[in-house]
């Protein structure tokens, strides 16, 4: 069994679709083969109330506590490796985290993102490609690296924008499917069919080959 610890900033509904989906599967065929063992935060104004809910352990980790980002990542990374986690999930987690915890995770540290990346990359995808005028947007799942939104995409899908969409009708839509590749995601890493090190071996790959020539 998968142990997970998922990080969130805000209000936690695409955690709450995860939650639910390894509950109603718990002990059928189809059981996910992963079980989220800490939510964690950077503000107590998340929806931390999942974790009662759930029945599920939480810890707050602020970073104006903490005299410098540095600091801050490795007390986050500390609270974090408590729960041994094979798999750790930024879902709606609205900071960036230090390079020392992307290296302490990696490449088991993925991240959610309501934009087809890498259209969109940031804090306001789903505003930014509103004001782009954009057609359609989409979601994406990715294993996070040092850069925003960088990192070697697991899978995503594309969402059309309709006439009139606002903000959080849109973002609404994305985060349906973004809920379907994060449940599918951790089922597939559970399950053994997606796998991390050779996504990120490839995605090296991909980079060193389209580099110029020296
Ligand atoms: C999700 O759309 C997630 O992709 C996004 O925040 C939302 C969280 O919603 N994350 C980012 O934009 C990270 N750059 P939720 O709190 O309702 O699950």
């Amino acid at each position: 069994m998968r142990k997970l610890v998922v990080l969130i900033s805000g209000t936690g509904s695409n955690l709450r679709a995860l939650l639910r989906a390894i509950d109603d599967a718990a002990g059928t065929p189809d059981d996910l083969g992963a079980r989220v063992v800490a939510i964690g935060a950077d503000t107590e104004a998340a929806n931390l109330a999942l974790g009662d809910e759930f029945g599920i352990p939480t810890f707050v980790v602020p970073p104006a506590e903490y005299p410098d980002r540095t600091t801050w990542g490795d007390a986050l990374l500390a609270r974090i490796r408590e729960y041994g986690p094979d798999l750790t999930v930024l879902s709606g987690f609205m900071r960036l985290v230090p390079p020392s915890v992307v290296r302490g995770l990696a490449p088991a540290l993925l991240n959610t993102h309501p934009s087809y990346l890498p259209e969109f990359p940031g804090a306001n995808a789903v505003r930014d490609a509103l004001t782009a005028g954009a057609t359609r947007t989409g979601a994406t799942i990715m294993i996070v690296d040092d850069g925003v939104d960088t990192g070697p995409v697991i899978d995503q899908v594309r969402i059309a924008i309709e006439p009139g969409d606002t903000v959080s009708a849109l973002h609404e839509r994305i985060k349906t499917a973004e809920r379907r590749l994060l449940i599918e995601t951790v089922r597939g890493i559970a399950h053994g069919r997606v796998d991390l090190v050779s996504l990120t071996a490839a995605a090296h790959s991909d980079a060193m080959a389209s580099r110029p020539e020296d």
